[in-house]
């Protein structure tokens, strides 16, 4: 078996032994939106091939930049389009790109990487380990009503009193670059999140919101009208209303947010695909009881390719030495960026 470097000239192969790898069809491009591979790095990528020169096995890699805490932004190589035909599993083909892999991205001087596992058993074996979480939230419409926190202290204020921003409720093609704005400001204070490439977005390549599939977005704006969160849904049957991904500056966004989604009539529940598990939302509901946790799983997996480079990179999220008794709370978090 062979395993070498593709170019632009192998997309069409490419993508059609992935596809094969994962038992679909390539979907056809639409007008004014990209299908998801238009957005590979080919440059980066890797075919496996038979020694009859039979493709059948493909990994990529995007060039991401992932923030650590302390708001650090470093490169870290995005692994992707992992794949290995039906026919040839379980002969160490993926076991062949990966070791591969590894060393070229150690020899371009990357220091990380990362990837999304479609399976928790497939990678650990090559040193990758989870770092952050995710979670689906369901909240039946009947007890979506929030409480005031605790900590706040008038029971006749709403649980979003203290936002001063409004909503604004566009089609995902009436946004323009606001979506992308919002999220890169994001992800730069957020641990654990991942650019996105501005070609993602032009190219509508990607889940949505990237993607330029029909959606609604609640835009979220703060007192001064710079937008600073969104909520991105549609509505389907049975009566549910499915959250892609909810971007917010700060919690007090990230609520107000979920409370316009959680007010939306004629639909039974609501479904957060991605939801932090960090976010306090739960215990914001009157009813604690009414958001409902299920795919509480790992998110972004991290591989360190050089270790003294990746710790030492990283910051901290408030000064101090080995002596403080001070700690923090703040986690690291789940986002939902997609790779
Ligand atoms: C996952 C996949 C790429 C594995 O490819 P492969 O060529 O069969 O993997 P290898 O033969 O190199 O396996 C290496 C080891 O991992 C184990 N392994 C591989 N895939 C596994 C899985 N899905 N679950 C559990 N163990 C797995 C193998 O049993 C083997 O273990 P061993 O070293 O103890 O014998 C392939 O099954 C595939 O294409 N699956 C569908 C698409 C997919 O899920 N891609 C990953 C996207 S993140």
């Amino acid at each position: 078996m062979e395993i070498r470097p593709t170019t632009d000239q192998d997309l069409d192969v490419f993508v059609d032994t992935l596809h094969a790898a994962f038992g679909r069809f390539p979907e056809t491009p639409t007008e004014g939106g990209g299908v998801w591979w238009s957005a590979l790095e080919m440059d980066r990528g890797l075919l496996a091939l038979t020694a009859d020169g039979r493709p059948v096995g493909t990994a990529g890699a995007y060039a991401f930049e992932l923030t650590l805490p302390g708001e650090i932004l470093v490169p870290a190589a995005g692994v992707t389009a992992v794949g290995v035909l039906p026919s040839h599993r379980r002969q160490g083909v993926l076991s062949a790109m990966m070791r591969h892999q590894l060393t070229e991205l150690r020899a371009e001087g990357e220091f990380l990487s990362v990837l999304l596992a479609s399976e928790a058993l497939i990678y650990r074996r090559f040193g990758y380990g989870p770092a952050t979480y995710t979670q689906r939230l369901t909240v039946p419409r009947h007890q979506a009503a929030l409480a005031l926190p605790r900590a706040r202290g008038r029971a006749d204020t709403p649980a979003t009193g203290s936002d001063t921003g409004t909503i604004e409720l566009l089609r995902r093609a009436e946004c323009g670059e606001i979506l992308e704005e919002v999220y890169d400001r994001y992800r730069r204070a957020q641990p654990g999140a991942l650019s996105r490439p501005h070609r993602w977005w032009a190219l509508g390549a990607g889940q949505p919101p990237v993607a330029s599939a029909p959606r609604y977005v609640a835009i979220h704006r703060d007192a001064d009208g710079v937008p600073d969160g969104y909520a991105s849904y549609s509505t389907g049957e049975p009566s549910t209303l499915t959250v892609d991904e909810t971007i917010a500056a700060d919690d007090a966004v990230f609520t107000a947010l979920a409370r316009f989604v959680l007010g939306h009539d004629l639909v039974t529940q609501v479904v957060f695909k991605h939801f932090p598990p960090e976010h306090p939302l739960r215990w914001q509901f009157a009813d604690f009881r009414a958001g409902q946790v299920s795919g509480d799983t790992d998110w972004l997996w991290v591989r360190l390719l050089d270790v003294p480079r990746a710790l030492t990179a990283r910051g901290w999220f408030m000064d101090g030495d080995s002596s403080s008794s001070t700690s923090t709370t703040r986690s690291w978090a789940s986002t939902a960026a997609t790779c």
